[in-house]
């Protein structure tokens, strides 16, 4: 693969044991065409020289924010508009600490704070420190802000311990760039994407709705932008923000949802339809906050079925987009998911077992087995956002064999 060619690449350093790979790093991804500028936090320098990565990397190592000479010849924001990968790896604890509290209390920081190149963080720490909640949260918060997070690995420790935390091994971390910089399939495609719950009123106060968070949605609606597509995404009410470039249609019921995804469909090549619609609504909506009774214990509410958005998108017989649906299961999820992609008339469905603690509804990770007429992927557990690109180049490949 030539996909590395000529491509900028920031290898931001910070201080574990794994740093001693990244001259290893360094010279397969110089092997294969690309440029490397490292730059090191002060923790690093104690566990690889600044000079045995410039040696590798035939480039002075960056390393200080202050620094007039280094500044000079490059700023550090010209710096961080150079790249066009920042890798961060290893990265520890610490400086994913840093960036989720969005700090710049270093050169690394900074540039990561200054760039708007795609970053690539590879976690490398002690086993109870990648476990620890701290830790577990502050990399789902770069994870839903759209940095891509390759590995740890598990296994054996330097310090003894077996788990994950380790950092991906020198090749592997080749491969993932490589992965990256490969050719967009879905550049000419457009996606539209439903994403997150609906609300359907009760009154002007009270409403039924579901746990989704909109998490899978969006990470659908970044991976797709990522592969080049141009990308519109339906959002229930949701409180998060949309991938750069994404064109955002915010709804609140099933009926705005199905009414703004009716109107995309058919200008939009792929259609999916990730949002956990309410399948009922209330029969009417009082006007006024219903009141509490004292004479009567009990209150019914009468329901009546909302449409089904991707059943109705999926009949289209004009314009009709290639339809990816999910299900979302607590039980024979495979056959549950094989009954909706017939009934539906799927050309695809994701589905999910939202019965598993930590997966599905409202979780940063996902499992996931796609399906279509005739065959099957399991995409295993991962984040969101990683899942997300796994299921857009299913999707992909699905689109150029048709
Ligand atoms: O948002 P998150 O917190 O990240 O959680 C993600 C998720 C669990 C919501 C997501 O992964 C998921 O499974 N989404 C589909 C949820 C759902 O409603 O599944 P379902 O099995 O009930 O519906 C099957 C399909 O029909 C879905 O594509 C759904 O969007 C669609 N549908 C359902 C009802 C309806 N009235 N109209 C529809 O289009």
């Amino acid at each position: 693969m030539q996909t590395l060619v000529g491509k900028k690449i920031l290898l931001g350093i910070s201080g574990g044991i794994a740093a001693y790979k990244c001259a290893e790093l360094t010279r397969r991804l110089i092997e294969r065409g690309a440029e490397v500028q490292v730059v090191m936090t002060k923790a690093a320098k104690e566990f690889i020289t600044p000079l045995t990565m410039q040696a590798v990397s035939g480039r002075p190592v960056s390393d200080s924010l202050l620094d007039p000479a280094a500044e000079a010849s490059m700023s550090h924001i010209e710096l961080a508009k150079w790249a066009d990968l920042v890798l961060l790896a290893p990265a520890t604890a610490d400086l994913i600490a840093r960036m989720s509290a969005g700090m710049g209390n270093d050169l690394l920081t900074t540039l990561v704070l200054a760039s708007d190149a795609p970053i690539a963080v590879s976690p490398a720490m002690n086993q109870q420190m990648y476990l620890n909640v701290a830790t577990q949260e502050n990399i789902a918060t770069l994870s839903r802000r759209g940095m891509m997070i390759w590995g740890p690995a598990a296994g054996e420790q330097a310090c003894g311990d077996i788990g994950p935390g380790r950092m991906l091994e020198p090749m592997q971390l080749v491969e993932k760039c490589e992965a990256f910089f490969a050719p967009k399939p879905l550049i000419g495609k457009s996606v539209v994407i439903t994403a997150g719950p609906t609300r359907e009123a009760i009154d002007p106060v009270r409403y039924i709705s579901n746990h989704s968070s909109g998490k899978m949605g969006f990470a659908l609606a970044l991976a797709a932008r990522q592969l080049g597509a141009d990308v519109t995404l339906i959002a229930g009410p949701v409180a998060l923000t949309a991938p750069q470039g994404v064109k955002r249609v915010d709804v609140i019921s099933a009926q705005q949802m199905y009414d703004a995804a009716l109107e995309h469909a058919v200008t939009h090549d792929v259609f999916i339809g990730c949002a956990a619609v309410a399948d009922y609504r209330p029969l009417s909506v009082a006007d006024q906050k219903i009141k509490k009774t004292t004479d009567n214990d009990d209150m019914q509410i009468s329901m009546i079925k909302n449409p089904d958005i991707i059943a109705s998108v999926a009949t289209l017989t004009e314009s009709r987009p290639f339809t990816v649906g999910f299900a979302a299961e607590t039980q024979e999820v495979e056959a549950y998911a094989l009954d909706k992609l017939q009934r539906k008339n799927l050309d695809m469905i994701c589905a999910n077992d939202v019965s598993v603690e930590g997966q599905g509804f409202n979780s940063d990770s996902n499992a996931i087995t796609v399906y279509w007429k005739g065959g099957q992927k399991p995409l295993g557990s991962a984040t969101k956002t990683d899942l997300g690109r796994e299921i857009l180049l299913s999707i992909s490949e699905h689109l150029t064999q048709a």
